[in-house]
């Protein structure tokens, strides 16, 4: 994907922002600001709520419309570490993020101002406003407005805060960034505006929106800001300063005071919801592709599956099993017949696996298709400016748009017609796709054109029964309408401000697009009056929204749902898989970051397409990035050992690309194998990481510099990840590589495969050999993991007996100096109760969480939730390992076991190792592996609802 017109088209987008980014830099007096500040209402004396007036005196920017006179600052700190800044045109109703998307959490009750962890302060009456955030206990900057204009129109915001050179930034997107995670300062500018574009193009908007940015001072300490607005914006990040310039909607801020970054991001997901609880099997290993021709296909694929012994948990079905004119929602009856369809359904449920199905975003504009003749008779469907239905073009050709944004029409219009679909075939999940919403035509509205032959081929006759995919598609994806163009001065379609949309297709030019560009009009209507412009971006989130509902109500278990547009909220109800990537390693690469990213949205169930979607990087122009076989086959290697450890583990790849199933070659099945095996014995782990995100918010992969934000060195070390709080992922995402150099923070690691232990004083790089097929997983110190027997579905694992793994520290509780690395589960109350509680001593602690699997609420009648702690003497020879209940109830309390005990990172004595254990005064069987230092206790089979004491000791013997 190097190619020179990259580089080109890189250079002319630095250039154009790097002038931008010198004109902020340069500030503007505050004699010529804006605004200045008329009047401040203190807040009552329930509330530490204050409301400031703001009025214009300079028009300081005379382009994009006439600036608003007045303004209103709300300033409402929320809770100790949340803040609320809301601006907006006093007396006016402008457009804001619906409730019903992200509901605000509001002030929380008796709220004392010392008990704030934040200041800030506003300019007094009579000065230019300005507005700083700071961070009570060492003053450290949050948000300082100070030296940058402010400017508030109708169609245009502009706000600059200062943000201090040495600080890291992550998080905004949806971007593809081949530098990986950090956000580069250079100018760069993050546009959001969601599309239809493949994530393989690199520095472009993609399909989501996340105004939100995690800030990581020197100092290790983090903070977090959300814009919460969903217009089309551009961020650019600059050297000293980041500056938002947004085409709508209100300035509406929250402020996360962390200060650690997982409590950034947990605050964070307390405003715009928790994730939704994943059902267990999800867990497991996914298989699709756009290409399956029929039903045989897919019975083959899960047969060679199972020839060659690897766990197939999840098939899927792309457009393939939609009716010939690619109905969503309805079966073709010679590729994929619903009574076929549903006995291999049932012959999976048998076998413990699962199936899910497609849908997408545009319906048909068909006669005689169920879910258009009833969607147009209840009028579902967005209409255009003049309120008749908005006509776009996917794959079916001509289609039309429910209208999910608190349509109550549509809710029942889904409901049914995802019941039709259920009685015919009982799906597990639904993938929902094209919800940007995608359009390959670009126009006010579009009408068939009758004049245009291929069009009347496939808009006015059936598609061929054994249609050939490598035809069909191409000619489908190319606007075959005719489009009314937008008038120049449109408002909606032309706003005043170009937010840098790109249109990039093939890469050929980097040319602005208008806002229409390939999805519904800007000027389009919702049923509730919102206008496409301002809830463009809310699309495929209000889609999962109903989806969600819908799901929930038809199966009456915990819905799976899998989205490519998302906004902020969207994890409440949905999983996301990074889009259409391509077959290449720097994909590979910027997965990682995509999965990261995903994770601080609040979406914790992310993955990429292992071994990538498409083998051509760009279908139009620029050369086809085409790896050779020999590279797509070592590529794959490396992917499936790298994807087994994504939250969400699916492979998948579009009809024109090489086949690349794990059993294609033996190699990838062996290294898919190995991979897989470390995965699944880990499942009750990474489920419990995800039981702790749907309670508490915050995420399941996440960078290593988490475990020590402190850590200059951890800060872009993003060919890594964490999965929770005790497992390190460190791949190798290059070519022709054996030798990796990872970075570790300080403290104990201990790798996967052997269990063998590495203390690093301070965080470094180490140096690893990863043959092919393999992948370098290392635990860390301080934790309790859980594990169970490997099995090839998931339903075989849930309830089998756990070995818990415990790591011994590196450093005892109570020895670390402030800033260094953070215990696993140091935010956790039973084992920051531990940590305080046993100064002196090598503290582990972890949680065991089950449940049934996709039971819809998850509390503590129907669930397991067992906490541990293990208190070692500082020598590591001897210690305690006790649980704490929070919950013991459902089928996993009756039979959930804990048969052994592991302690890693035992020093072996002199003389003859003589281990000894017992639990409840009960002597138990020990031994001590002298090579790996781990002292094995089995034999315990103790339910995990009866309380657990275990005692170990390596004493020795000499002589
Ligand atoms: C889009 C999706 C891709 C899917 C294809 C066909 O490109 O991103 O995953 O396979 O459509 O449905």
């Amino acid at each position: 994907m190097h190619n020179h017109r990259l580089s080109i088209l890189l250079c002319i987008s630095l250039l154009g922002s790097a002038a931008q980014s010198a004109l902020a830099a340069a500030g503007a007096p505050v004699q010529q600001q804006a605004y200045a500040v008329s009047a401040v209402a203190a807040g009552t004396a329930s509330s530490l709520a204050r409301t400031t007036q703001l009025s214009l005196v300079n028009e300081q920017l005379q382009q994009y419309g006439q600036s608003f006179e007045q303004l209103t600052v709300q300033v409402t700190p929320e809770t100790a570490s949340r803040l609320h800044v809301k601006v907006a045109p006093t007396g006016q109703q402008l457009w804001e993020v619906p409730e019903s998307i992200v509901p605000r959490p509001g002030s929380e009750p008796g709220l004392s101002s010392s008990s704030l962890q934040y200041a800030v302060e506003l300019s007094q009456p009579g000065q230019p406003f300005g507005l700083t955030v700071n961070r009570k206990s060492n003053g450290q900057p949050i948000f300082d407005t100070n030296g940058h204009r402010f400017i508030f129109k109708d169609q245009y915001i502009e706000l600059t805060t200062n943000v201090p050179e040495d600080a890291d930034l992550y998080g905004l997107g949806e971007v593809s960034l081949p530098t990986g995670l950090l956000l580069p300062r250079d100018g760069t500018v993050i546009t959001m505006w969601a599309r239809d574009l493949a994530s393989a193009m690199p520095y472009v908007n993609l399909y989501g929106s996340h105004p939100f940015y995690l800030q990581i001072n020197r100092d290790g300490s983090s903070h977090g800001v959300l814009f919460l607005n969903s217009n089309g914006m551009d961020v650019s990040l600059n050297k000293t300063s980041l500056t938002y310039k947004v085409i709508g909607g209100l300035v509406d801020l929250y402020f996360f005071t962390g200060p650690t970054p997982e409590e950034v991001i947990r605050q964070y997901h307390q405003v715009i919801g928790a994730p939704a609880m994943t059902p267990y099997w999800s867990l497991g290993f996914h298989q699709t592709r756009w290409g399956y021709q029929n039903i045989s296909v897919l019975e083959e694929v899960v047969a060679n599956y199972t020839a060659v012994d690897l766990p197939l948990e999840v098939v899927w079905s792309d457009i393939e099993y939609m009716s010939t004119r690619f109905w969503t929602m309805e079966f073709d009856e010679h590729r994929y017949p619903a009574a076929k369809m549903k006995s291999f359904v049932e012959g999976l449920h048998e076998q413990g696996q699962h199936w899910v199905a497609i849908q997408d975003a545009g319906v048909a504009a068909d006669k005689g298709y169920k879910a258009y003749e009833e969607g147009t008779r209840d009028r579902v469907w967005i209409t255009d400016h003049k309120g008749k239905d908005y006509l776009g073009q996917v794959w079916p050709g001509k289609t039309v748009y429910p209208d999910y944004l608190d349509n109550a029409n549509t809710s029942r219009w889904l409901v049914d017609n995802l019941q039709h679909m259920y009685d015919k075939v009982p799906y597990d999940g639904l993938w929902l796709d094209m919800n940007e919403a995608s359009n390959f035509c670009s126009g006010m509205q579009c009408k068939p054109n009758r004049r245009n032959k291929t069009a009347t081929y496939w808009l006015e006759v059936e598609t061929p029964r054994d249609y050939n995919i490598n035809e069909l598609i191409p000619l489908r994806t190319t606007c075959q309408m005719s489009c009314e163009e937008p008038a120049a001065d449109n408002k909606w379609e032309s706003p005043p401000y170009n937010i840098q949309n790109f249109d990039n297709t093939g890469m050929r030019e980097n040319r602005q697009a208008g806002l229409g560009w390939k999805t519904i009009a800007p000027s389009a209507l919702h049923a509730n009056g919102a206008r496409e412009y301002d809830a463009h971006n809310l699309y495929g989130t209000a889609m999962a929204l109903e989806h969600h509902a819908a799901v929930e109500k038809i199966t009456g278990k915990r819905p799976f749902l899998l989205t490519r547009s998302t906004f902020p909220g969207a994890g409440r109800f949905t999983a996301h898989w990074t889009g259409d990537n391509g077959v290449n390693w720097e994909n590979l690469y910027m997965s990682i970051a995509g999965i990261i990213n995903t994770n601080m949205w609040g979406m914790p169930m992310v993955g990429a397409d292992i071994c990538g979607f498409a083998d051509m990087a760009f279908k139009e122009g620029g050369s086809p990035d085409v790896i050779p076989e020999s590279s797509l086959r070592e590529l794959c290697n490396r992917w499936a050992s790298l994807g087994a450890f994504y939250p969400f583990s699916r492979n998948h790849y579009a009809y024109f690309t090489r086949s690349h199933e794990y059993y294609q070659w033996p190699d990838v099945a062996a290294a898919a194998k190995k991979a897989y095996s470390l995965r699944y014995q880990l499942l009750s782990y990474i489920y419990s990481g995800f039981f702790l995100a749907h309670v508490k918010g915050g995420t399941v992969a996440r960078p290593l510099l988490f475990t020590d934000p402190s850590d200059v060195d951890a800060r872009n070390a993003t060919a890594q990840w964490m999965m929770g709080e005790a497992l390190l992922v460190s791949p190798v995402v290059t070519e022709a590589t054996t030798t990796i150099k990872p970075h570790f923070t300080a403290g104990a690691w201990y790798n996967a495969w052997d269990n063998t232990r590495m203390t690093l004083s301070k965080g470094q790089a180490v140096e690893l050999e990863v043959p092919l097929g393999d992948i370098a997983v290392h635990y860390r110190g301080g934790a309790v993991i859980p594990t169970q027997p490997y099995a090839k579905v998931t339903r075989d694992i849930r309830l089998a007996p756990v070995t818990l793994l415990v790591t011994l520290p590196a450093e005892p509780a109570g020895k670390s100096e402030a800033a260094g690395p953070l215990a696993p589960y140091a935010h956790e109350e039973v084992c920051a109760a531990a940590i305080e509680e046993n100064e002196g001593q090598l503290v582990s602690c972890g949680l065991l969480y089950m449940d049934r699997g996709d039971d819809i609420q998850v509390s503590a009648d129907n669930t397991v939730q067992v906490w541990y702690t293990a208190v070692s003497s500082a020598d590591g020879r001897s210690g305690t390992l006790s649980s704490t209940i929070k919950a013991h109830a459902g089928d996993a309390a009756g039979k959930l076991r804990i048969a052994a005990v592991h302690i890693l990172g035992v020093p072996a004595a002199e003389g003859t190792a003589v281990p000894a254990a017992s639990i409840n005064g009960r002597p138990l069987a020990a031994a001590f592996d002298e090579t790996a230092g781990v002292l094995k206790i089995s034999g315990i089979e103790l339910l995990v609802g009866e309380p657990l004491d275990i005692t170990w000791t390596l004493g020795s013997f000499s002589g």
